[in-house]
């Protein structure tokens, strides 16, 4: 009889990385995620966070998840379709649809299940979703789940994009989706070109922004925001797991699209809705994030000095023009030896193999927050030179 559980038994990979010491993931923290972060008994420069505002410490965010459960308690015990929905949820949602310039917006409870239950309800048997190939797992998954086709094209290539495009039929729905910012590379979707050749073929187009929401925009709304195109992007989504210091994710679209989803996106109605203390977080992190113009340009200063601080040292950063900076090193072993270096002389990165990245583009995730200084970086960036000097990799 076969053994359903023989990949297990014979699964060895992680178990040889933690005996030779590699091993980098589940690594616990003891303290609040900041700028320097204890982990394992020791203050480490977090590089490795999407605490890109830097309000899971704010004292207004804080004081709101405590009143909250003060208040409503610490769960909703069920869905929003049924005894899940709080006032907060729905006060929540108004403000988003406000923000993001939209008709409606629908929370969900994580950013993932975003992703799982847009796609799925919004497409169906017959239309076309074209997805960039970098898009990240979630979307993957939620393509998984629709019963449209799928089709890939080349990482932000425009005439690519347009290649899938002609080829489909005119009277056939098609769905453009790509990241805002991409999460491992942090570069950003040409949006602009997007939404021209959206209207040339009379596609719709939804921008997961998880990584942008916060800091991109005028006042942190979304990459669309950024490039002034959001009444010609139809969905944009994101999540509270970043920039809004806490967990859950939401889609703002015209109300009669979210209204559908609301009846038939399966992650939001067959799943608990955000707890009461998550939901109060977001409401306060949204505020501080719309009065957060100084944190905004902070952020956009810090990610500009750890980019030139690691690419003045000889690192390839590659295309970032995000809080996100990768430092691509193009090989497994040494990412990950470059990655337990970096972590025993004191600061925090993460370490991205393939899938997540090409094979050969394997690469160190770093990224900042508005609440890093100067010298957190400065200090970060001579840690990078000595290490990859010693590992003859500048
Ligand atoms: C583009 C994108 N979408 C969705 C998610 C999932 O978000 P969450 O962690 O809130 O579930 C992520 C997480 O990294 C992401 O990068």
């Amino acid at each position: 009889m076969p053994e359903l559980f023989e990949k297990a038994f014979n699964y060895n990979e992680a178990k040889m990385a933690k005996m030779m010491g590699y091993y980098p993931y589940y690594r616990p923290l003891t303290n609040a995620i900041g700028p320097v972060t204890e982990m394992e008994g020791k203050l480490r420069i977090m590089l490795g966070s999407n605490n890109y505002m830097g309000v899971t410490d704010h004292p207004k965010v804080r004081q709101a998840a405590k009143d909250a459960i003060d208040q409503y308690g610490t769960g909703n015990t069920g869905s929003r379709f049924l005894n899940g929905t709080l006032d907060l949820h729905l006060e929540l949602e108004e403000k988003l649809a406000k923000f993001e310039d939209k008709g409606g917006c629908i929370t969900f409870t994580t950013g993932f299940q975003v992703n799982l239950g847009v796609i799925q309800s919004i497409t169906q048997k017959g239309d076309v979703i074209i997805s960039d190939a970098f898009n990240h797992a979630s979307i993957v998954d939620g393509c998984r789940l629709s019963k449209a086709e799928v089709r890939a094209y080349a990482h932000n290539n425009m005439e690519d994009l347009e290649r899938i495009l002609k080829e489909i039929p005119k009277d056939t729905g098609k769905l453009i989706i790509s990241d805002g910012v991409f999460s491992m590379e942090g570069d950003l979707a040409n949006v602009p070109e997007m939404v021209d050749l959206a209207e040339k073929y009379e596609a719709r187009v939804m921008i997961d922004d998880a990584h942008g929401v916060g800091y991109m925009g005028p006042k942190g709304q979304s990459t669309p925001h950024h490039f002034g195109v959001q009444d010609k992007v139809d969905i944009i989504s994101g999540t509270f797991s970043k920039s809004f210091g806490s967990v859950g994710g939401f889609a703002a679209a015209h109300e009669d699209v979210i209204d559908y989803m609301q009846h038939h996106a399966r992650s939001l109605i067959f799943s608990a809705s955000m707890a009461p203390s998550q939901t109060a977080t977001v409401l306060a992190a949204l505020e501080v994030i719309i009065d957060g113009d100084d944190m905004r340009r902070q952020l956009l200063r810090n990610a500009a000095r750890l980019r030139d601080g690691l690419s003045g040292i000889g690192f390839n950063t590659g295309d970032s023009e995000t809080p996100i900076v990768p430092v691509i090193i193009g090989d497994e072993m040494q990412t990950f030896a470059l990655w337990k270096y970096l972590y025993e002389a004191g600061v925090y990165t993460n370490p991205v193999r393939a899938p997540a990245v090409p094979p050969g583009k394997e690469l160190l995730r770093t990224s900042v927050m508005a609440t890093h200084t100067d010298d957190h970086i400065d200090r970060a960036v001579g840690i990078f030179e000595t290490v990859g000097k010693q590992m003859d990799l500048i």
